[in-house]
C-alpha cells in the first residue's frame, strides 16, 4: 500500500505508514531461537513502509484497551519514537499510525558511534518521556522491552538490527529538537538489510 502525506497543523506533514499487520508471521518460538544483533547492514539495503510500520507497532503500538504492545511501569505509557533515516528524523505516532518530520537532512552520524549504522537505512531512537515517567530506570525496562520485540519482529521478516547505546545524545537531542531536561534518549536500534 503507497503512503500517503497529509498536512497539519499548516507545518509539519505526516506521513500515514501502511497498517500494521498484526496477524501471522513464523512461530514465536522459532523467532525467539534465531533473534541476535547483526552489524554487517548493507548500506544501499532498504526498509519497506510496511516493515517499518510493522516494527514500530511491535515496539509500542496499541493492543487493546488503550494499551500497548509492551508494559509500562503504572502504565505511565512514557516512551517516544523517532525514526531516523538518510533524509529525515520523523516522530511515531501510534494513535494514528503515522511519521511527522521533525527534522530534515542526514542524522544518522550523530546517531551512532559504529559505522554501519552511519549507512543504515533505518536507526530507530527510542526515548523516556521524564514528566510521564520520572525513574529512569523504568524508562529502560521499556526501551529494553520495545527492543527485544523490534528484535523478534526483525528475526522473523528477515530484518537485520542491533540496539545501541552508543549515539552522541547531547547533538541527537539538538537535532531531534528535544529538551534534555524533558526527554531522556535512551538506545537506538539499527535495522537493514
Ligand atoms: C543495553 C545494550 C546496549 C548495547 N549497545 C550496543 C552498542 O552500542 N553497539 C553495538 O554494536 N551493540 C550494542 N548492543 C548489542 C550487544 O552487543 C549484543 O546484544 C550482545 O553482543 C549479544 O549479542 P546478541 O544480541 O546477538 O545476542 C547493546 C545491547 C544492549 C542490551
Amino acid at each position: 500500500m503507497a503512503s500517503i502525506l497529509f498536512a497539519t497543523s499548516g507545518l509539519a506533514s505526516a506521513e500515514i505508514l501502511p497498517e500494521p499487520q498484526t496477524m501471522g508471521g513464523q512461530p514465536l518460538m522459532k523467532v525467539m531461537n534465531e533473534r541476535k544483533s547483526s552489524r554487517d547492514i548493507d548500506p544501499q539495503s532498504t526498509v519497506t513502509k510496511q516493515d517499518l510500520s510493522n516494527i514500530l507497532w511491535a515496539a509500542w503500538g496499541i493492543t487493546h484497551d488503550g494499551k500497548r504492545t509492551i508494559g509500562t511501569a503504572m502504565n505511565r505509557q512514557e516512551l517516544e519514537i523517532y525514526v531516523i533515516t538518510a533524509t529525515e528524523i520523523s516522530k511515531y505516532s501510534a494513535e494514528d499510525n503515522t511519521l511527522t518530520v521533525v527534522n530534515t537532512g542526514d542524522f544518522r552520524d550523530i546517531s551512532a558511534m559504529q559505522d554501519f549504522a552511519k549507512t543504515a537505512p533505518i536507526n530507530i531512537v527510542l526515548v523516556g518521556n521524564n514528566e510521564k515517567q520520572k525513574m529512569a530506570e523504568f524508562q529502560h525496562y521499556a526501551a529494553g522491552a520495545a527492543s527485544q520485540n523490534i528484535y523478534l519482529y526483525c528475526a522473523q521478516a528477515g530484518l537485520k538490527t542491533v540496539v545501541r547505546a552508543g549515539c552522541d545524545r547531547e547533538k541527537l537531542a539538538q537535532a531531534m529538537k528535544l529538551d534534555p531536561a524533558k526527554f531522556n534518549i535512551l538506545y537506538v536500534q539499527t535495522v537493514g538489510k
